[in-house]
Parts: C-alpha cells; structure tokens; sequence
C-alpha cells in the first residue's frame, strides 16, 4: 500500500540527501504498534502506587521558568525550555532520588527546524518536494536536542494553512493536506527513528492539534469553524499519518474549532485522535490553553489567561480539558490545582485521571527515561557535540534543495562568478534572518549571509550596500507589542538608495537582498498586509532603472504579494529563511553550482485581497471568467488565479513531461490500485531536478470536489537530454473522500488524472471507479 510504502521507505532512508529520485510522495496506513505488555505491566504497576496527589503531578507541564526542585520532589510530569544539561540533571536527581516513586521528567523543546544546526523553515522545506530534506533536519534536530537531555520536541507542527496572513503559516508544510502528509511523516521518522529510547532520538509531538491553521482573518489564535468534510478532508490528515507514523505524543491547539477549544474538544481528542484512531500516547495542552478556556473573571488584572468561555472558572476549565481528553496542562497549573476537589464532587473521573497518566507514564518507559534518565554532561558541552561539518553540510543542501526560482526572465540567472557582483539591499549581510522563526539554540554568528556566501563563491569583485535600514526586533518583553510597525522595521527611508544605485552603476550585476526580517514571521506575528514592508519596492525601482542585470533574492516565512516585485523584476529567487547555510545555499544557487528544483508549497496571491486563495478550492456554480460579470471573480483583478500557484518553480533547464498512460480505466473499489505512468525528459542543456505532479479530480460527487488534489509526487534528476520514466500508483483511499457526517465514501464514477509540473499544468487522461 502507498503509505505503508512511504514509511518503509523513510525507516531505511538514509541521513544524506541525495539520489536520483529522492521524494516518494506516497502516504501508507501503517498502525500503531500495539502496546508492549512489558511496558503496560510497569506502567500499571507504578500506576498503582500512585497517591492522587502524584498523579496530579504527573499530568502537570512546567516552563523552565516555573519548574522548582519542590515540583521535581512532587513528582511533577515534564518540563520545557529548558536546555542547559547541568539545569536538567539537577531537576532530574531530584525526581529520581527524592521524589517518592522516582519517576523521570520528561524534558521537552522546541527543535522545529533545528536545534543548533538551523535547517530551513518548515515551509521553506516543503517547497523542496523532497521528504528526505525533512527527515534529515529532523534526524539532527533530534540528536543535538537527545545531547543535552531533551527527549521530546514539539514538531512536527502540520497545520495546513490557506492563511498567508498568518505568522505560523511558515512553521509547517503550506497549503496542501496530502504534502503536509508526506512531510509530517518525515519529520516522525527523523526524530523518533524506529524506537524513540535510542540515545538520539526524541518523542514528537504533533501539533497543533487541529485545524488551528485556518484562523480567521489570519489573526493568530482566533477562531475557526468548518465543516465536517473539510476537518477530515484539509486539517486533520496530516495528523493521521504522523500518528500512524509512530508519532507518541500531540499537542492540542489554542482555537475554538466551531465554538469548543481544541484543548477541550472531545470529539476530536477523544472521539478521533484517540478512539477512532487508536492513539495511545499522551496529548498536552499548548501553552495556558486549559486557563485559556475560561470566561474572562469581572476584574482580570492579573488573573491569568482567560477568553473562550466555554468554562466558568479555573476548575471547571480543568474539568473540562480533561475530561475531553487533554492529559498534560502546559504552564497553566488548574489540573494540579483543583484536581482532588474536582475528583470529590464527581466532576472529574479517577478512570480518566488513570488513564492520562497511563499514557504519560506510557511514554516515559518507551523513551527508556527510566533506564536512562541522565545526560551525558561532557558530550552536552562538547562544542563537537553539534553544527558538525557533514550536519553544515546537510543544512546546506537543504536550503539549495528548498529555493524556488519564481522568475528568470532572459536567463538572468545563473550569474557569472566571474563578474563584478553589487549586493544591494536589508538583507545582504544579514545573519540573524537566515534563521528564521524557531532558531532553537541557533546562533546569529553561526549563520552565514548572503555577502559571506556570495563573497566565497565569486571571483570577481562583490561590493556590499545596504541601501536601508533592518530591525532585529526580536524579544520584546513580554505583553509588548514590537516597537515598530512593519514598514519601520525595513526599509523606512531612501536616504542610502544613491549610494546603492552607484554600487550598481559600478558593478556587472545586482544581487538585491529582500524580504521580512524573522520577527515578522512565526507565533503571534499576523500581517495584515503581504508586500514587501517598507520602501523595498522603491529600492527595486531605482536599481531597475540603472539599466544592469539584477535578481531579488527573498528571505521571508510567507507567501508575499509580489505584483509590483515581478513586474519590475527580470529575476527572483525564493530563499525563505535558509537557515544556518543560507548564503552559501543561495550563492551555489545564483552562480548555478546547483541548480533550482524547488516548487512552491503555497500559493502566492495577487493582492491580499484574493487571501484565502488555494488551488485545491471547491468549484462554483458561476466558476471564475474575468470576461463576464456575473460570477465568482473580483471585479478589480484582470485574473481569478494566484500570481504564482501551488506547485510552481522553475529551473536553468527545461523540462517536459509526456506519455500519460494508465494501465487500466477502471478501479474497483476495494480492488487494485491504477497506475499512472510518464515521462520526464530534461530538454535543456544543464543537468537538473524536476517535480512531477499527480493530481486528480472527481467531477462528479455527493459532495462537490476540490479542482485538484494532490495524490503523489516526485523528485527527479535528470542529465540534459535523459528522460527517465515515473510511476504513480493510485487506489481507493486515493480518490475516496469525507462526508459531512464523517464517513469515509468510495463513490463509483469518473476520476481525471492530471501529471504535469504544477497544480495548473498537466496531461489528462480519466478512470472509472466501479464497485
Ligand atoms: C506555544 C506554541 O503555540 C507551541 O507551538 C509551542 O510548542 C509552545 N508554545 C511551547 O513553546
């Protein structure tokens, strides 16, 4: 089967990146392992030892701000950020020497991208197609975090999200339920390899858990509400793979999901993730989401976090949460606090305590904490521990793999090393945005930038010009809104563009660095506008205007609206935020060492205007022409479409893609699979990566389908002039889809398949589904 396929591929796959065909986009229906009874019997063993009390510390997460020996001494359950190694053997001897039943803590981080080895963000990853640059990231990740005595880590994050105007956007795998799939498997198997007690590899922790993607209005933690179809069909199946992946452990989200918050939302916690799927790891909340949940009391200065108003108060708050399912509170203390007086009046059961602990107890023994509850110190202050040449050296395959060419009008690209090069622009020295949001224990000085990167891949001459201002807005205290808005932090006046347009006047060609800075992306970070913040527009005219060759290199976490960008630009480069080889990734793609294969994961909008605009849309009853009034269009737009859609990217070679043939033009239902298969030819002369694309649509359904959806895809490599021929195969589970009550439907008709490379290019050719 496809994703049995897919996880076995990943539990083999090797840390390199590389290889001809590297990106299988095929999802299986592996199962969780069944419990391991040796694990069960000491789990309810040490559960029946356990006083109420310890089990309310058990259940109980702590910042590294909060946690206390005294906490450790009770008993508590897991701690996170916290990162120093002697810090976490300190708190660890605690638990395990003076806590009554020496049960280990959990410690747990945010390696989302990288721990020290800052990999690409998530959404720059995805756009590589290419699950193995995922994998890797993860692989690292969870080694530099397994050093220093973290053994779980909050990732992967598989929020599909049609929301540019949203920060989190860039922490997960875009638009698409199916790559998001692809990518959360990927990340499972790096961290958590086959068996998550090895010494480097950590539990992850899917989140967040579920549908927190489609906030609306973009505003970060707002509300969402849908349909049932589309929380089975967009938002919950990446979750399904990762739990099927092994996933141990899920973060429930801070969103109202049609009026209940996901952290105390028994239908999905309990009712889905756990009983329909058979999840038997443990779900913590997100950060003061079970306080979250209380109506805001009379007098609210310093009470605490408080909105939803789904509970009344802090205890039935916490009633709430765990009753629907939540097992672990993080930060907020109300599970801790009220749990034996919730216990006596009835309003929470002993059976779901147990049963909560069981699961966090669960985890604990198959992360072998009991065995090995201690770091290493030596090596988790070993400077060799971490950012090792061949883990650079990985990060910077990542980060060419993830770049997406979006224009290269008359071959401005690749430039001449050879040549003079002016690198203009916010972001041409810049280390810290290369991070990203999410830098882990990234440092700015470990990052090298695109003058560094530039400056050693050249022969000729590099200039550098700033031309305007960069904020590094990052850490405001806390409850304080960034100083500046977006269009002060970058870019706020032109007073350096004269010194910028001589650089350019006095070079062969321009490398104009553009983009956000990292702070705009990430948590709480939502943008109301998707255009180049500041004057960077006007930068981009007054180079344009000096007559020379000149390419915009972008560094940012979103899709962005780049009308004015593309229309007065010859050439742009989609760098993301690179990570810690960002400059040198980015030179070895803009002097042609590697050439670009990246596809974006998102669509970029026109204007903000079009936002939500996602090419797996549902078809109307007035479908989109611009000639005519009376449909679905915007009477201000000349198009319907994305400035550039889902899938999109382009390379120093060409490309076609021919033979479309199925080996059969019916499927059974429950019979075999169709295979699709085509051929890929690189018909240019340089040797380069092209992303096939299989996408299909059911005209005709009790539901009313996507245009496209996305069922696989590949990666391949091709020599000038090799075709190579690629094969997809397509069953069942494939073309089937979710009702509105719930229900996975098989329904008999035509399927088209579409193979091409993007979600708005392809062959056709169509099956039957009978029964
Ligand atoms: C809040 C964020 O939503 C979540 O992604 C993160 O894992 C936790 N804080 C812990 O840092």
């Amino acid at each position: 089967m496809k994703l049995r396929r897919l996880v076995l591929m990943l539990g083999v796959m090797v840390v390199a990146i590389g290889g001809a065909v590297t990106a299988l986009g095929t999802l299986a229906t592996e199962k969780v392992p069944p419990a391991d009874k040796s694990v069960e019997t000491k789990v309810n063993d040490l559960l029946s030892k356990m006083t109420t009390e310890e089990k309310l510390q058990q259940v109980q997460l702590l910042s590294d701000g909060q946690i206390t020996d005294a906490d450790a001494r009770a008993g508590v359950g897991g701690v996170f950020s916290l990162t120093d190694p002697a810090k976490i053997n300190h708190f660890q001897h605690v638990a395990m020497e003076e806590s009554r039943l020496h049960i280990p803590i959990l410690f747990a981080y945010d390696t989302i991208h990288g721990y020290r080895t800052v990999f690409p963000v998530p959404l720059g990853a995805a756009s590589s197609f290419d699950p193995s640059v995922a994998q890797t990231d993860a692989t690292i990740g969870a080694r530099e975090s397994a050093t220093v005595g973290i053994k779980q880590v909050y990732s992967p994050m598989v929020d599909v999200s049609h929301e540019p105007r949203w920060g989190r956007i860039v922490e997960g795998a875009g638009e698409d339920p199916y790559l998001n799939s692809v990518f959360a498997v990927a990340r499972v198997k790096g961290a958590q390899g086959s068996d998550y007690g090895a010494s480097d590899k950590v539990v992850s922790s899917v989140k967040h858990y579920v549908a927190y993607g489609q906030p609306e209005g973009g505003r970060d933690y707002n509300t969402t509400d849908m349909s049932e179809q589309r929380l089975r069909n967009l938002y919950l199946p990446p979750f399904k793979a990762a739990i099927d992946a092994g996933a141990g452990t899920v973060m429930c989200s801070f969103n109202a999901i049609n009026g209940v918050p996901g952290c105390a939302n028994h239908y999905t916690e309990t009712d889905i993730l756990k009983n329909e799927w058979g999840f038997d790891g443990f779900i913590e909340s997100d950060y003061t989401a079970v306080a979250e949940t209380r109506a805001c009391p009379p007098v609210t200065p310093n009470e605490g976090p408080c909105g939803h108003g789904t509970a009344a108060d802090g205890p039935s708050a916490a009633a709430n949460a765990l009753m629907a399912g939540t097992d672990s509170e993080m930060v907020s203390t109300y599970i801790r606090d009220y749990g034996q007086q919730l216990l006596s009046q009835g309003k929470i059961s002993t059976a779901r305590l147990d049963d909560a602990v069981r699961r966090i107890l669960r985890v604990k023994f198959r992360a072998g904490l009991f065995d090995h509850p201690y770091v290493d110190q030596a090596k988790a202050v070993d400077p060799a521990s971490f950012l090792t040449t061949s883990d650079r050296a990985a990060a910077r395959t990542a980060a060419g793999k993830s770049m997406v060419l979006l224009k290269n009008e008359g071959q401005t690209l690749p430039l001449d090393p050879a040549k003079s090069t002016a690198v203009i622009g916010p972001f041409g020295d810049d280390q810290h945005d290369m991070l990203g949001p999410w830098w882990g224990q990234g440092r700015d000085d470990d990052a090298v930038s695109l003058l560094t990167g530039i400056k050693a891949a050249s022969t000729g001459t590099v200039t550098f010009t700033q031309a305007c201002n960069r904020e590094n807005n990052f850490d405001p205290p806390n409850n304080v809104n960034p100083p500046l808005e977006p269009d002060q932090e970058i870019c706020r006046d032109d007073s350096g563009f004269a010194a910028a347009v001589a650089a350019a006047n006095n070079a062969d060609q321009v490398v104009l660095a553009l983009g956000e800075n990292r702070e705009m992306s990430g948590e709480a970070n939502a943008r109301s506008e998707l255009d180049l913040p500041g004057r960077q527009q006007e930068l981009i005219d007054a180079i344009k205007a000096t007559g020379k060759p000149f390419v915009v290199v972008l560094f940012n976490g979103r899709p962005l609206d780049l009308t004015e960008v593309a229309a007065s630009s010859p050439a742009i480069l989609e760098a993301w935020f690179p990570g810690v080889e960002g400059g040198n990734a980015a030179a070895d793609v803009l002097f042609g060492k590697v050439n670009p294969g990246g596809k974006l994961p998102v669509s970029f909008p026109r204007r903000v205007g079009q936002v939500p605009i996602y090419y797996n849309h549902e078809p109307t009853g007035r479908p989109c022409d611009t000639t005519f009034k009376w449909n679905s269009r915007y009477r201000d737009l000349p198009s319907c479409e994305p400035l550039y859609e889902f899938g999109y990217g382009l390379s120093y070679t060409t490309f076609s893609v021919s033979n479309l043939k199925l080996n059969s033009h019916t499927m059974r239902a429950n019979g075999a699979g169709v295979t699709a298969t085509v051929d890929v030819k690189n018909t240019g002369s340089r040797r380069g990566d092209e992303v096939v694309q299989l996408y299909i649509h059911d005209p005709v359904a009790s539901i009313s389908q996507p245009v496209r959806r996305l069922r696989d895809f590949q990666r391949v490599t091709l020599d000038p002039g090799q075709t190579k021929s690629v094969k997809f195969t397509l069953d069942s589970s494939d073309v089937g889809f979710y009702d509105n009550s719930g229900r996975f439907v098989v329904e008999p008709g035509t399927i088209d398949v579409y193979v091409g490379n993007s979600s708005s290019d392809g062959l056709k050719d169509s099956f039957t589904v009978v029964r």
